[in-house]
């Protein structure tokens, strides 16, 4: 990789280093539900402690449609980092998150110390439109810049990409974190420089979620398995009936072009030869729900597929068998539901059994092998997941661009 990290801040004791986190963790009455990028961000974070630097934190939280409120405060965030680095957090509650507030606090600030700033996106869109007045402020309140926060990588707002103008021009440096190095690395060697045969595995409700990343992985991958929801406008393409099936109708011909890709270049494109029907989606989520396994081409008029079926579920771990280097993004199923976890619990399996270098894309994926228990099996779980599938099709993220070249 050919960006700054923080080793190459050189000597940082004393200097003020900020660094943007995704800190933007679900909170279930005001109580932070998955510590994960919290967890993610402490390398980077006792890296610059360790070196005597002043950590200035900061990330957004949530959308914040309508303005800032107590609900959307990174108070919660500075109190369990505070129990994660075990020392002080001094949060800065201010919602102009810049300004007299958090200058003073960190005016205050000693070697080794932490101060966090309250939600960029309390700024709207002077944050959200990479505003160039908030940038300034930032890059004011510090000497160098560290972006952290992979999972924010894809936004070009002012703490993500602004910001790093205004330290350059105060002679900083702007390097990524230890996260952002090591999500770029996982992901990128895979899309980019995988060890063959690569096989990416692609799921979750909708082809039009994913037209690129399809596309990219095409290229890129060996074998590409489809699973989930979007499988059935795969089917739909192929001739089949789908029943009343998810379907992105305006997609169908999108799934052809794709399916006539994989043939001209050679590639496997696999979809499920069997399938998980029932006649209504289960309500609540995970509530009881009787289920029948039909052929792909034998899905009912009046029934929906709900999850890949037994033989696709031995298919796909075949193909997972084989593989040197395996991507996954998008659960097979309603993998919410236990009945119909089967197909993404049979892939998580296969996946936490090979020696092969496995790459979870963020989001529901990450989700499912949490949730399931296969995290510690797998070579990296992505704490991006907009971020990973902008990844995976190939783009360049403003947050990685905007750290400084080696
Ligand atoms: C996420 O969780 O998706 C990231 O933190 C980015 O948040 P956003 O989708 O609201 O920009
Ligand atoms: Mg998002």
């Amino acid at each position: 990789m050919l960006k700054k990290n923080v080793e190459d801040l050189g000597q940082i004791r004393g200097k003020r280093v900020l660094v943007r986190c995704d800190f933007n963790v679900p909170l279930k009455g005001g109580v932070i539900t998955d510590e994960t990028r919290i967890v993610a961000a402490l390398p980077t974070i006792n890296y610059l402690l360790d070196n005597g630097a002043k950590v200035i934190l900061c990330s957004h939280l949530g959308k914040v449609k309508n303005g800032p409120n107590e609900g959307e405060s990174l108070a919660p965030v500075a109190v369990r980092l505070s129990e994660k680095l075990g020392k002080e957090v001094v949060f800065v509650a201010d919602y102009n998150v810049t300004g007299e507030e958090a200058t003073k606090a960190v005016a205050n600030m000693k070697d080794g110390d932490v101060v966090r700033l309250q939600n960029t996106r309390f700024r709207g869109s002077e944050e959200t439109k990479n505003g160039e007045a908030f940038s300034k402020e930032l890059a004011d309140l510090a000497d160098h810049y560290v972006c952290d926060a992979f999972g924010s990588a894809h936004r070009a707002h002012a703490s993500v990409a602004g910001v790093t103008k205004f330290i350059s021009e105060k002679g900083g440096i702007n390097a990524v974190g230890y996260l952002m190095e090591k999500e770029i690395n996982f992901l990128g060697n895979a899309v980019e420089n995988p060890v063959r045969p690569f096989v990416a595995i692609l799921g979750g409700a909708k082809v039009a979620d994913k037209l690129n990343v399809i596309s990219n992985l095409l290229e890129k991958c060996d074998t590409l398995i489809i699973g989930g929801g979007m499988a059935y406008t795969f089917l739909k393409a192929k001739g089949y009936e789908v029943g009343t099936s998810l379907l992105d109708a305006e997609k169908i011909d999108y799934c052809k072009e794709m399916m006539e890709k994989a043939e001209k270049l050679g590639k496997k494109l696999l979809l499920p030869i069997d399938t998980v029907i029932t006649d209504h989606f289960p309500d609540p989520i995970d509530g009881e729900i009787a289920v029948e396994v039909v052929d792909s081409n034998a899905i009912p008029a009046d029934k929906m597929g709900m999850d890949i079926g037994p033989k696709t579920q031995a298919l796909y771990a075949e193909a997972v068998k084989s593989a040197k280097t395996v991507v996954w993004n998008g659960p097979m199923g309603v993998f919410e539901n236990p009945i119909l976890a089967k197909g993404t619990i049979a892939v998580a399996a296969a996946l936490a059994e090979t020696d092969a270098i496995t790459v979870i894309g963020g989001g529901d994926s990450a989700a499912a092998v949490n949730q399931l228990g296969f995290a510690d099996k797998m070579s990296h779980i992505s704490t991006g997941g907009g971020a990973s599938l902008e990844y995976l099709e190939g783009k360049e993220l403003p947050g990685v661009v905007a750290a400084d070249n080696k």
